[in-house]
């Protein structure tokens, strides 16, 4: 039987909302007051103003910094101001560094060298990269892309990275592989949600359709505003879904696999009445405890109406002709 935690969230504005407002069923919630998770997640603090901070950043000097900025893409427009750094770098969703807002300072404990990302499953070329030696392979780019994240805020910024289907050219997928598989790092001594282990099925999974993966839009991030992305922003690798809410665009990538299985994702496990594997933005269907005709701009008292696919129908709504029969907004 299903039943629901009342939090804070409950009594306020949409824009409150987070990802982490799931149903919970009473297994896990007996679990959770026995682990006293429960006062963490009533202390999730949805809108407050972000400390005004320095961007953070890994402790030791970035190898990559000599590949920004990068030439910018002027394929990619915004409809709006960039969102100003500081607001960008403040307010961030990393759940594996706390559920608020304000998890910069924290998720700068994240080191960042080395790094491998280890690419296999369904390709003909399975390898394990050293984030630098795959860096090399692609030139850079820097997109100014929308993000809309499930809860209702949103934001645009110039990402910098190399279009994901850059990297399908490099691994080579077998005919066979339908789906791909990101997986984010998994490590409770340095992320200290990841320690809430009884709850949250760690590592943060995501997944892609291989059509959706090899759209002009999918991006692989590495850096942002013209510089190397801060770990708060999922350095060294995440993506950038700009059609999709935003908790698809996964950060901090130590695992692609390809594969002929629809990924169970991080999200979906949590709360599958609420998040579903296609999380197409759709102002028209709410999620199931607030709406999504709205976002709340951030970094601005701005509130504006929602696009379908963010705006981005035009690149990516025949990816889902035919699967009208599925959830494809949640
Ligand atoms: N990736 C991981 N590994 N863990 C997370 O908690 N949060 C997601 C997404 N990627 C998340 C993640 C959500 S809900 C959003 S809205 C975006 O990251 C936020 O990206 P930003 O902090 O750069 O704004």
């Amino acid at each position: 039987m299903l039943i629901r935690i009342r939090k804070p969230w409950d009594q306020v504005r949409e824009a409150d909302a987070t990802p982490e407002s799931v149903f919970l069923d009473r297994r896990r919630l007996m679990k959770m007051a026995g682990l006293g998770t429960i006062a963490l997640l009533a202390g999730c603090d949805g809108d407050s103003n972000p400390a005004k901070a320095e961007s953070g950043g890994a402790s030791v000097p970035d190898p990559s910094a000599p590949l920004y900025p990068a030439r910018r893409n002027d394929a990619f427009i915004l409809d709006r101001p960039q969102t100003d750094e500081q607001w960008a770098s403040t307010y961030n969703n990393f759940y594996e560094f706390g559920t608020h807002k304000q998890i910069w300072a924290n998720a700068d404990k994240l080191p960042i060298r080395p790094w491998t990302v280890v690419i296999d499953g369904m390709v003909a070329k399975p390898a394990s990269w050293a984030i630098d030696d795959l860096l090399g392979r692609f030139t850079l780019e820097e997109r100014l892309y929308r993000h809309r994240c499930v809860e209702a805020w949103s934001m645009a910024v110039p990402w910098t990275g190399f279009p994901l289907r850059a990297l399908l050219a490099l691994a080579e997928p077998l005919s066979a592989a339908k789906y791909i598989r990101f997986e984010t790092f998994n490590d409770p001594k340095i992320a200290s949600g990841q320690r809430q282990n009884s709850f949250y099925p760690w590592p943060y999974v995501e997944g892609l359709t291989m059509e959706e993966a090899a759209n002009d839009l999918a991006f692989m991030v590495t850096g942002v505003y013209g510089k190397p992305a801060a770990p708060q922003f999922g350095a060294p690798l995440r993506l950038a879904l700009p059609w999709k809410y935003g908790f698809k665009s996964i950060k901090s990538i130590v695992r692609i696999t390809f594969t002929d299985q629809r990924p169970e994702t991080f999200w979906q496990s949590l709360g599958p009445d609420e998040y579903g594997f296609w999380a197409n933005v759709n102002p028209q269907v709410p999620h199931p405890r607030w709406s999504q005709a709205f976002e709340r701009v951030l970094g601005t008292d701005e509130r504006r109406p929602t696009l379908l696919f963010n705006g981005y129908g035009e690149q990516v709504a025949s990816l889902y002709k035919g699967l009208e029969h599925e959830a494809l907004y949640m």
